[in-house]
C-alpha cells in the first residue's frame, strides 16, 4: 500500500460524529441505526451516491461500526459470477453490512440475483445447463446491504427501488472543509493555523479526499523548508507549486475549460469530443472533473453538449468572441 493510501484510511472518520457535514444525511442515518438497534434488526439497505471522495467507503464502514456489525467489502467489478456474490452472501451473519463499491457496475445476471437476496434473503442459484438446469434456494441471514455509485443515474430502477433509502453526497462548503483539515493536521500531528487550513480548503474542489491530500503535500513542503507552523504564506507557496490555483482547479480541469473554450468556440461540445481533444476518459470526465465544475458554474450542460459560461472565461482569462466589453 502507498503512503497516500495508509494515510488516507488512517485520516477516515470512524463515527458518525467524526463524519464532517453531510447533516441531512448523518441526522436520518443515525436515527435509522438507532431504530434498527432498538428491534435488533438488520437495517435497510442504504444506496450513497456523489462524486468520488465524498465519504461513501468511510459512511459505509461508519453504519457497521455503529450497527456492531461486521463488513463485508466488494465491489459491482468484483463480482463477476453469481457463484461469488453466492459466497458472500451465505457467509453474512445477522445484520451485517454487505457493502458494495461501485454498484452500477454489476453483471445484469449477478445482479438479477441481488433482487431476492435483498427483499427476502433468499438467494436463486441457477444450477446446471440445458435441460437439467434448476434454481437452488440457498437461504441468507437479514444483512444491510450498502451500495456506493458515482453514477447514480445508470442504475436499473428495479434495483434502485429496493434500497429503503438513498442518499446524495454533495461537495462539502470551504468552512465544512477547513474543519476537515484541522481534524486531519490534528491526527497527522502537524502545525497549522486557520488561515493556513482555510487556504486548503478553498482549494479542494468541495471534497475531503482532495483537501487530505494538498494538507499531506503542504505538509511535505513545510517540511523541506523548515516551517514550523503551516501559515497562509505556507500553504500559497505549496499549492502554487502544485499547479491548483485559486479555484482549487488543477491542470485537467483548466485542460476541459480551456478546450471548450480555444478548439471548440465556447460549446456546446459531446463529451467523447471533450475527451478525445484533454486526452482523457470521457467516463473520468463525466465521473469526476465534471460534478465540481457544474456545480460551480464554470459548465453547463445542454441538449447538444457542454458549454463552457462567462466564469470560465474570466477564470481562464480569456475573452468570449462576439461579446461586446
Ligand atoms: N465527512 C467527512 N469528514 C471527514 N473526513 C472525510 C469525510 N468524508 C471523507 N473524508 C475523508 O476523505 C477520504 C475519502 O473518503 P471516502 O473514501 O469515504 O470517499 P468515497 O466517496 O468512497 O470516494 P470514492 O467514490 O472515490 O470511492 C477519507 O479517507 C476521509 O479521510
Ligand atoms: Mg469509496
Amino acid at each position: 500500500m502507498d503512503e497516500d493510501r495508509k494515510l488516507d484510511l488512517a485520516l477516515r472518520p470512524r463515527e458518525l460524529s467524526e463524519f464532517v457535514g453531510q447533516e441531512r444525511t448523518k441526522k436520518i442515518l443515525g436515527m435509522s441505526i438507532k431504530a434498527a438497534r432498538g428491534r435488533d434488526e438488520a437495517m435497510d439497505h442504504v444506496l450513497l451516491s456523489g462524486p468520488p471522495g465524498l465519504g461513501k467507503t468511510s459512511l459505509a464502514h461508519i453504519i457497521a461500526r455503529e450497527m456492531v456489525v461486521n463488513v463485508r467489502v466488494t465491489s459491482g467489478p468484483a463480482l463477476e459470477r453469481q457463484a461469488d456474490l453466492a459466497g458472500i452472501l451465505t457467509n453474512l451473519e445477522k445484520g451485517d453490512v454487505l457493502f458494495i463499491d461501485e454498484i452500477h457496475r454489476l453483471q445484469k445476471p449477478v445482479e438479477e440475483r441481488l433482487y431476492s437476496a435483498m427483499e427476502d434473503f433468499d438467494f436463486h442459484m441457477m444450477v446446471g445447463e440445458g435441460m437439467g438446469a434448476h434454481t437452488m434456494k440457498l437461504s441468507v441471514n437479514p444483512f444491510t446491504l450498502v451500495g456506493a455509485t458515482t453514477r447514480s443515474g445508470l442504475l436499473s430502477s428495479p434495483l434502485r427501488d429496493r434500497f429503503g433509502q438513498h442518499f446524495h453526497l454533495d461537495f462539502y462548503d470551504h468552512a465544512e472543509l477547513g474543519e476537515i483539515v484541522r481534524r486531519s493536521a490534528d491526527l497527522l500531528k502537524m502545525a497549522i493555523d486557520d488561515n493556513g487550513a482555510t487556504e486548503i480548503a478553498s482549494r479542494s474542489r468541495g471534497t475531503p479526499r482532495i483537501a487530505n491530500r494538498l494538507l499531506r503535500r503542504v505538509r511535505d513542503f513545510a517540511q523541506v523548508n523548515e516551517a514550523p507552523v503551516v501559515t497562509r504564506e505556507i500553504a500559497l507557496a505549496a499549492l502554487d507549486l502544485l499547479e491548483i490555483d485559486t479555484a482549487g482547479f488543477d491542470k485537467m480541469d483548466r485542460a476541459i475549460l480551456g478546450a471548450i473554450i480555444d478548439k471548440f468556440d465556447g460549446g456546446p461540445v459531446g463529451v467523447e469530443s471533450l475527451a478525445a481533444a484533454v486526452g482523457e476518459e470521457s467516463d473520468t470526465i463525466e465521473e469526476v472533473y465534471e460534478p465540481y465544475l457544474l456545480q460551480e458554474g464554470f459548465l453547463a450542460r445542454t441538449s447538444r453538449g457542454r458549454v463552457a459560461t462567462q466564469r470560465a472565461y474570466a477564470h481562464l482569462g480569456r475573452v468570449r468572441r462576439g461579446t461586446m466589453l
